[in-house]
This record gives C-alpha cells, sequence and structure tokens, in this order.
C-alpha cells in the first residue's frame, strides 16, 4: 500500500493507475476505522482494479460547538487496517494542503438537509460536499461508496452527483453492527458503559416501528412506538425520530416509494444516529 499526504503525490499515482486502465474504486472516511469502514474497502476490493482510500477529519463539517478537536485519531492503526484489507492508495492529508486559501465559493446542499442531522448541525452537509466535491476531483474514480448508517449523507451525496453530473457511481453500503445491534461508529468510544448497554435499543426501537408501519402505514403511530421504546429503554435524549421518503427525505409518501425512519439520540458525550430503509410497499 502507498500513502501519501500531498495531491501532487496523491494525482502521479491516479494518473499511473488510470495510465494502465485501472478501474479506480473510492472509500473516503475520516478515519479511526471500524469494520463499517472496511465493508466499504471489502466491496470496493471486489469490484475495482484499484482502491484508494482518504482518511482526513475534515474541519469544514463540524460546527463551532462540536467535537473536531477530541474526534479520535489513530493513523498507524487504520494505516494496518487499511493495508490488510486490500487498499492501494492511503491518502492522508493536512488541513492546509486540502484546504489553503480559497476565493470563499461554497456548495450549499438543498432542502435535504434542513431536517434531521442538517437541522442540528447547520452547515454540516455543506462541509461535507466542499470536501467530497475535492476528493472526487482529485481521485478520479469510477465507483464511490459510502454507508447507509449515514443516511443523509448518503442522500445528499447522491443528489450532488446526479445534479451535477459527476461522472461516477455512488454504491450504497449496508450498515454493519455490533453483535448486539449496535451500528459500528467511530464515536461509540464515548458512551459511559451504561450508555453503551442501553444504545442497542435504539436498533429495537427501529425495528419496532418498521414492524408497525408494514401492518398498517401509519406514520404517527410508527414513530410514536420509536419514541416510546427509547424513551422507556434509554438515559439519552431523542434528538429526532422521522419517517420520510428516500432519498428525497421530505414527508410526501408516495406509493413506490422507498421510505426511511431515522433516529438521533443525545448521550452524555456523543450523539448517535441509526436508520432502517425499506419500500413502502412492503406490508404483513
Ligand atoms: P466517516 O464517519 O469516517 O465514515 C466514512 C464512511 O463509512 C461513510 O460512508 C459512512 O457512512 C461509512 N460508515 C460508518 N459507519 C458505518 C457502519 N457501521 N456500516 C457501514 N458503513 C459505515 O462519513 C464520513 O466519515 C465523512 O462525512 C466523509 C464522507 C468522509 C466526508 O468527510
Amino acid at each position: 500500500m502507498i500513502q501519501v499526504q500531498l495531491i501532487e503525490e496523491l494525482k502521479n499515482n491516479i494518473k499511473e493507475a488510470k495510465f494502465s486502465n485501472k478501474s479506480i474504486g473510492f472509500v473516503p472516511t475520516m478515519g479511526y476505522l471500524h469494520e463499517g469502514h472496511m465493508s466499504l474497502v471489502k466491496q470496493a476490493r471486489r469490484e475495482n482494479d484499484y482502491v484508494v482510500m482518504s482518511i482526513f477529519v475534515n474541519p469544514a463539517q463540524f460546527g463551532p460547538n462540536e467535537d473536531l478537536a477530541k474526534y479520535p485519531r489513530d493513523l498507524q492503526r487504520d494505516s494496518k487496517m487499511a493495508k490488510e484489507a486490500g487498499v492501494d492508495l492511503l491518502f492522508f492529508p493536512q488541513v492546509n494542503e486540502m484546504y489553503p486559501q480559497d476565493g470563499g465559493i461554497s456548495i450549499q446542499a438543498g432542502t435535504q438537509a434542513n431536517i434531521l442531522c442538517g437541522s442540528s448541525r447547520p452547515g454540516h452537509f455543506d462541509g461535507v460536499l466542499k470536501v467530497v466535491t475535492k476528493l472526487f476531483h482529485l481521485v478520479e474514480p469510477k465507483t464511490v461508496y459510502f454507508g447507509q448508517k449515514d443516511a443523509q449523507q448518503l442522500a445528499i451525496i447522491e443528489t450532488l452527483v446526479k445534479d451535477y453530473n459527476f461522472p461516477l457511481e455512488v454504491r450504497r453500503v449496508e450498515t454493519v453492527r455490533e453483535p448486539d445491534g449496535l451500528a459500528k461508529s467511530s464515536r461509540n468510544v464515548f458512551l459511559s458503559p451504561k450508555e453503551r448497554s442501553e444504545a442497542p435499543m435504539i436498533r429495537k426501537a427501529i425495528k419496532l416501528g418498521h414492524e408497525h408501519f408494514k401492518l398498517n402505514q401509519d406514520i404517527a403511530r410508527a414513530k410514536q412506538i420509536t419514541i416510546q421504546h427509547i424513551e422507556d429503554n434509554i438515559s439519552g435524549k431523542i434528538d429526532y425520530v422521522e419517517l420520510l421518503s428516500y432519498p428525497s427525505l421530505t414527508n410526501d409518501l408516495l406509493n413506490d416509494t422507498d421510505v426511511i425512519l431515522a433516529v438521533a439520540v443525545f448521550f452524555e458525550n456523543v450523539r448517535l444516529i441509526d436508520n432502517m430503509m425499506w419500500n413502502i410497499k412492503e406490508r404483513y
């Protein structure tokens, strides 16, 4: 595995891969890798000749009171894991390499960013769009890999790619979970032991909401069942429980739309998200 920090080195390696007609699969991350990230790499490895991973804790997507400084980092461990998983090229730039002084042009997400995580994290998805746009241009991948766990991010990136004709395909990769159902996340390390034991109930609550929705298509009731299960079993506070169309993320649930039941819960030192997606036609 080749490791590079500079854009110029990255581009030289990409040029070589392209010259040899290799298809490039790209997995952007913020590091502190876990099996969730690794499943994106595995799929990229299966589907491409050349796999690029980036590790960059992107300041543009963190608000002033968010966890940028304390976001967990361990490049040595990450690099070992990336190598073992078959990454060909690891790009881990410094902040000033990615963001030298610029002309102040920004990319703004649309209405999809006004709800769910977007409402408590203003500007977050603009920051995500900024970094992925730059990375997509630098890596020139044929296919990019994103996890369904961050479903709103995935929906917004799919919209960016479609609306602005990026010459690449976006793959949705299923959420990887702990044996007890908790979605793997770099932020799970911030849970206290008590919170860790409660956290799998988020998944359970979403499943109950899903089951209920399949029975009678009652949005309000499905949300209420999810909320109740979280409130009865988790000491953290609900940020949101929403049932929306996917990927448009609106309340208009048409007859053949995909839907998402998405949840975010604040614990003492961390906010966790999870979701489930299905087609509205799915019924008992
Ligand atoms: P990060 O949180 O490191 O996640 C990188 C990728 O891994 C994302 O596509 C995310 O959805 C996926 N992922 C995380 N946990 C997962 C799990 N349990 N199962 C499957 N996939 C999982 O998301 C980001 O970084 C950043 O916003 C980024 C897109 C890199 C832009 O900075």
